[in-house]
Parts: C-alpha cells; structure tokens; sequence
C-alpha cells in the first residue's frame, strides 16, 4: 500500500492508491486491451479515469479531420478525455461558410462521439473576432456590413448555433478574447457596431435564452498572469454579475511559454471564482524553443524539457486547489497537430502538448497522470460543475 502526501496549494492530501500501478496505459501495445474502470470503458489509470475521483473533468481540444479517420488519434480521445472541444468545427467561419447555410456535419460527429464515449462537450466559441466567414470580414476588425445588420446577424447566431445544440452543451465558450493585452477592449466589428462592450452582455443573454442549461462561459488567454487584461476582464464579469447578465464562468485559456514564467495562475483562478464564478483552465499548452532563435549561438535550453513538466504540474495543481475549477482542458494531444509551430515560427516554437508526434505520451502526460493519482484529497467538484453524466 503506498501512502504518498501531496500539498496542493493549501490542500495537504494522504492518499491510499491500494497499490495501483500507474504504468501509462497510452504506452500499452497496439491492440492490447486495457484496464477497465468498473463504470465504463476506459484504463483505470486514463487521466479521465484519475480526474472522476475529484470530479475534475479532463478535456481536449478535438482535430475532427483526425478523429474517425486516425486509428490511435481516436483511441486516445476517447480513453483519455472526459470533456471534448472542437478545436475548430463550432467557430462561424466553419458552421457558416455561405451565408444563410449552416453545416453543422462536423460538430454534429463531434457530438456524437462525446455521448457514445460519456463525454462532455465545450462548444466553442460563439462570439470572436477570428475565424469568422468572409461574407462577414475578414479580419473581425473590419466590415463592409451596417451595425444594424450585425447585430441582427449576431443574435440569430447565437440563437441558432445554441438551439442546434441544445442539452448537448456542457459549458458554452459565448465571448472569446474580447480585450487586448493592455487591458484595452479588443476594437472588433462587434465592438465597432454596439459602441462598446454592451455586446457581451447581449450574447450572454441571447445564449441563455436558447439553452438554459449550459453553462455560459467568457474565456480569453493571458488572464493567468496577474496585470491590466485579468483585470480588465475581473472588472468586466464582476459588473456583468452586479446587472444579473447570464455568465456563469470564465476561462483561462492557458497558452504558456517557458522563456515568459509560469503565472500566479492559482490566485487568478480564484479571486474569478470569489465572485460567484466556475473557472476553467480550456486551452492549455507549454511551448517553449525547438530550434535557437537566428543569428544566436546560443543552443536551444537543454533543461527547457524539465520547465515544461513543471508548467504543466503547476498548472494542473492550480485547478485542483480551486474547487470551482470544473475542467482542464488540453489544446489537442499529439505535437503534430498542435497549432503552435505554424504560429510560432521565427523563432520556432513547439512541443507544447502531452504526447509527441508519433502520439506516444512524453514526460508531461506521466507528470500530469501522476499529479491527478495523488489528487485525491483536493476539493472534490460536487453539484452540476462536476457535469452532468
Ligand atoms: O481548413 C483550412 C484548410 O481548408 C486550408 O487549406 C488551410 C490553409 O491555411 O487552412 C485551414 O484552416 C486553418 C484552420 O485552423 C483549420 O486547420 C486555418 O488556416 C488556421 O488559421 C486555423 O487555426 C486555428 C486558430 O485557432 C485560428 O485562429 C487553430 O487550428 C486553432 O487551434 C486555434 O485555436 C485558438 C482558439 O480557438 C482560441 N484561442 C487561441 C487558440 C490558438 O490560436
């Protein structure tokens, strides 16, 4: 019986493992059948399976060109993640592409695979400046369409993508990276067209209408670091509560770079949920160099293997300090598919996600699988943030 002690924040946690062996199940043979949990089908050791003793679901973002066509891409989906978010297939560029015709094909797959694998779904995002489909702008800052025309557009879409979806949505990403990094509101079409911010709490409400039962959630990247963005959104939630808008939580996306330190994340996290609020760690990933910037002679930092676990530990422990942490969320698993090297490329950036390009699990997912095993006195997530399977 090992008998390890954990302190998680202020959280002192023994627990007893009644000698479970964490042996990575994502590295078990091709074929080979794994543990089951006695409650469903899935390794007893899975992050998901190790997340449920808190009630902490453990998501990933979801590349749907991948999933059904790739063999272990979709095993690991499935066995791994209690929550999944499509990484593109809900945003309006792509449910929308010729206006006034809705494809909903992919997302709808999505969907499908989260029921038959007891999966919930984050749908994301319904109000943003990017990805939106160029009959709308090209850029989300610029637009050929009248403020009234967008605000009629806006309300029918989230009014139509929300019903579509009803009763399937766990959390509803409505506002996406509405400020800029100086705390500034971002100056997007949609900004443009109500003169301010008053959009936010339209969308809010258009949401609720159109599913009760979703949790709505604003959510943005850089609010883990304490400054003028997490302050500017704090203040933001904080009046939208003060008029009763709709909004039940906030998530911090999580995109984090080692050459930038890791963030005091667990404070953010929860002086958010000391105003009422579920939060979410939704977008998480750790890049750091893979190549040395140009003109240096500087190697790539041998130890910046070693900086990614520990972001990623820390990040983890930060939700599982906070009970109102509900989901950790993962931008996608395999290295290939991760978005960073394509964004982050001079110099270049990458190996920002739990398993590498072959999708064998790295360092990071053992830390992380660890980390969940010793978990087990943290707050449990009890009531609906704990979700509804
Ligand atoms: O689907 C087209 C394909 O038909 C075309 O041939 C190809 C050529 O560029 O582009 C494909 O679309 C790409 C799309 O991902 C799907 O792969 C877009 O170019 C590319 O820009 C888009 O990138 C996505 C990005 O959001 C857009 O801003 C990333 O996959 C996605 O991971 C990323 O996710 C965002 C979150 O939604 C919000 N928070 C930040 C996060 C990272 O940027």
């Amino acid at each position: 019986m090992l008998r390890p002690v954990l302190s998680i924040g202020l959280v002192s946690a023994t627990v007893l493992l009644g000698g479970m062996a964490l042996t990575g199940s994502a590295s078990a043979e091709p074929g080979a059948a794994p543990a089951q949990s006695q409650a469903a089908k899935y390794p007893a050791d899975s992050l998901r399976a190790l997340g449920d003793r808190v009630g902490l679901r453990i998501g990933t973002a979801v590349n749907t060109d991948e999933l059904g066509s790739n063999a272990d891409y979709t095993r690991i989906t499935a066995e791994q993640f209690s929550s999944v978010t499509p990484e593109n297939v809900m945003k309006w560029q792509l449910v929308e592409p010729t206006r006034g015709t809705y494809d909903w094909a992919a997302a709808d797959r999505l969907v499908a695979f989260a029921k038959k694998n007891k999966q919930l779904v984050r749908g994301h995002t319904l109000v943003w400046h990017s990805q939106l489909p160029t009959w709308l702008s090209s850029d989300g800052y610029t637009t050929t369409l009248s403020n009234d025309e967008l605000k009629a557009l806006l309300k029918k879409h989230i009014q139509d993508q929300v019903k579509h979806f009803r009763g399937d949505i766990w959390q509803w990403d409505v506002v996406n990276e509405a400020f800029d990094d100086d705390g500034q509101p971002r100056q997007t079409i949609w900004y443009k067209a109500w003169g301010g911010l008053g959009y936010i709490a339209d969308a809010f409400r258009w949401a609720r209408e159109a599913d009760p039962k979703a949790l709505l959630f604003y959510n943005d990247y850089n609010l883990e670091f304490t400054g003028a963005k997490s302050n500017a959104v704090y203040d933001l939630v904080r009046s939208l509560k003060a008029q009763r808008v709709p909004i039940d939580g906030v998530g911090f996306q999580g995109h984090l770079d080692t050459q930038y330190g890791f963030p005091d994340l667990q404070n953010n996290l929860q002086r958010f949920a000391d105003l009422g609020l579920k939060v979410a760690e939704t977008e998480v990933d750790v890049r750091t160099f893979t190549q040395a910037p140009p003109n240096e002679n500087t190697p790539t930092n041998p130890l910046a293997g070693y900086a990614q676990e520990s972001y990623w530990s820390r990040a983890l422990k930060a939700c599982l300090a906070v009970r109102e942490c509900i989901s950790f969320t993962p931008w996608g698993f395999g290295d290939t598919y991760s978005w960073i090297p394509g964004w982050f490329d001079n110099p270049q950036e990458g190996a920002a996600l739990l398993y590498d390009g072959n999708l064998q699990p790295k360092s990071q997912y053992y830390v992380l699988q660890q980390d969940l095993a010793l978990a087990a006195g943290a707050p449990h997530r009890s009531g609906p943030g704990a979700g509804r399977n």
